[in-house]
């Protein structure tokens, strides 16, 4: 059996954040399992740029400025202890990427070069032109190979083990060989990233990004928090969701309606275009709805229209979000507007983080960092530009909590590890002996149209309780699935059978915190409910998995500073 004192699962942002700091106690053992190659991960898709108040493009800006928007971006329902700790830690962590070898783009003086963003009252977005999680994540896995971190590339985390409400290891399957390990650990940090896929047609999330580590943690008792907050990202390629980065507005893009006008005046007069994301999505999808937009049905789409930029800074500060819109829509946005419409980017909610500055979850052994997770600093609707910030700053975190966790406990006896060992090893080799039973495939693109047209950007009772209904009945034909692959080593029909179980329990969950939370707060808008209900909803959704049931319960909104206003942009 393998041991290790900390496993990380998921080498994004978060994932080598947390190995880095773990590892850098030279005493603990310290592996990092991922399923993809680490710097293909998700964090990779973060193009335009990490928030921090370091006041360079703006001297007046402050951590006071980025915690006051953060927490009107979140609509109030950020916990404002979690954001001022946040706020107030991420200038240092840009020196610290900075000094690591992170290639930030510079302005005149030399210094970090910071971009506007959606929801920001001072331009703080540091950026590496459109690439900056892709830059992040390289020099994290520089540091992390110098600090001798174990790397297991194409593991994949079937579930985790834990007995009498402690941690005792994971169960993981090596692709390549299709072995399933039992891996004893003293703690474990979670970072798998979002669940976007639930939009499976119509999201910027990666194929992989399917709630892995979430699912596991919900599994073992530990409560989803608020899963009903959906970020759309307003400008996602018309046809394929394909993220085109808010780096486009920040540079001075436009959003244009079908007859030619820069319909963001009608909702956002003062930010226009740099409104926050849920309020950019709804007034586009209005335009589309009120017949202003181009094209039909699933068809429809707005232009985002950035010649006025000229060539030379569309090379210098968006070379990757060109070719994306040619490649994937044959657009040369040099020369013309590309069609653009909200696509599924970012889950606000996630694993219940129970103390911010160490990432704990309440079972002793497992911590949580980055989109898996709320921790909670977005609480609604996260402002763009704060992820990749939550990620390296709270993977940091992550990481020395698990560090001295994993000092403090020993090695517990393996009973359980083992016996869910052998319960995956049985699994997998029925799976692969069955001959017939329903597509799994046909059940994912029934869960995904089910939640793009029920739990999507504008919600109403009536359709949540079509998607709850739905997903059940689809539950219980993922029992009958079949895999419709007999090999041993890369079985990646496995993979997916597991991924879309998991993908099915968080739409459960998110169709379930949505229709129960009677208002409309950040992404979350209801026809039914129009207006933020604060006396009954100013709270936490938890849900638990019991079984086929779920059990639905609430918890307070920490308020330090910022008491509850009307959002106006
Ligand atoms: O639009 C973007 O570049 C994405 C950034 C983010 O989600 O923070």
């Amino acid at each position: 059996m393998l041991k290790y004192d900390v496993v990380i699962v998921g080498a994004g942002g978060a994932g080598m954040m947390s190995a880095l700091y773990a590892s850098k106690d030279p005493n603990l053992s310290v592996a990092v399992l991922s399923k993809i190659f680490p710097t293909r991960s998700h964090t990779g898709a973060a193009q335009g740029g990490i928030n921090a108040a370091m006041g360079y493009r703006d001297a007046t800006d402050s951590i006071e400025k980025h915690f006051r928007d953060t927490v009107k971006g979140s609509d109030f329902l950020a916990d404002q202890d979690a954001v001022e700790f946040f706020t107030t830690h991420m200038p240092e962590l840009i020196s610290e990427l900075d000094y690591m070898g992170v290639p930030f783009s510079r302005d005149e003086n030399g210094r970090v070069a910071q971009r506007p963003f959606g929801g920001a009252s001072s331009p703080r977005t540091c950026y590496s032109a459109d690439k900056t999680g892709h830059v992040i994540l390289h020099a994290l896995y520089e540091q992390c190979l110098k600090n001798k971190v174990n790397f297991h590339n194409d593991w994949y985390l079937l579930s985790l083990s834990v007995d009498k409400g402690k941690f005792q290891g994971l169960v993981a399957m090596d692709i390549r060989t299709g072995e399933i390990h039992a891996i004893q650990a003293k703690s474990v940090v979670i970072a798998t990233g979002g669940f976007g896929r639930v939009y499976w047609s119509r999201t910027t999330n990666a194929i992989n990004m399917t709630g892995d580590g979430t699912a596991a943690c919900f599994d073992v008792g530990i409560p989803i928090k608020d899963p009903e907050f959906v970020q759309f990202h307003p400008t996602g390629l018309a046809s394929t969701g394909v993220l085109l980065s808010e780096a486009c507005r920040g540079e001075g893009g436009y959003l244009i309606n079908k007859d030619g006008e820069r319909f963001m005046a009608r909702y956002a007069p003062e930010k226009m275009e740099l409104g926050p994301r849920d309020l950019v999505s709804r007034s586009i999808e209005t335009e589309i709805k009120e017949g202003r937009g181009f094209g039909d049905g699933m068809g429809s789409y707005v232009l985002m229209d950035l010649r006025h930029l000229g060539k030379e800074k569309i090379m210098e500060r968006l070379p990757q979000v060109r070719e994306l819109a040619m490649d994937f829509e044959g657009v040369d946005l040099i020369t013309d507007p590309v069609p653009i419409r909200p696509s599924c980017h970012y889950m606000m909610g996630g694993i219940h983080v129970s103390d911010y500055k160490t990432c704990a979850t309440p079972i002793e052994g497992i911590h949580a960092a980055g989109e898996c997770c709320a921790v909670s600093i977005h609480g609604a609707n996260r402002l763009g530009g704060n992820s990749v910030a939550d990620v390296v700053l709270f993977g940091k975190y992550a990481g020395l909590g698990a560090r001295d966790t994993a000092k403090k406990r020993s090695f517990t006896d393996a009973k359980k590890l083992q016996q869910d060992a052998e319960n995956w090893v049985k699994k997998f080799k029925k799976m692969r002996e069955k001959k017939t039973g329903i597509n799994m495939f046909e059940i994912r693109d029934k869960m995904a149209e089910t939640m793009w047209y029920n739990v999507g950007i504008f919600r109403t009772e009536k359709e949540m309780q079509k998607a709850c209904d739905t997903i059940e009945v689809l539950l219980e034909q993922f029992k009958e699935a079949y895999i419709g692959d007999s090999s041993e080593k890369y079985n990646m029909a496995f993979i997916n059978y597991v991924e879309i179980g998991n993908l099915l329990k968080l739409a459960k969950a998110v169709a379930m915190g949505a229709i129960n939370r009677k208002e409309s707060r950040g992404s979350h808008s209801r026809g039914d409910y129009p207006t933020r209900d604060d006396e009954k909803f100013l709270k936490h959704t938890l849900i638990h998995n019991e079984g086929k049931k779920y059990r639905l319960e609430y918890s307070p909104v920490t308020i330090t500073k910022y008491q509850p206003e009307e959002r106006k942009y």
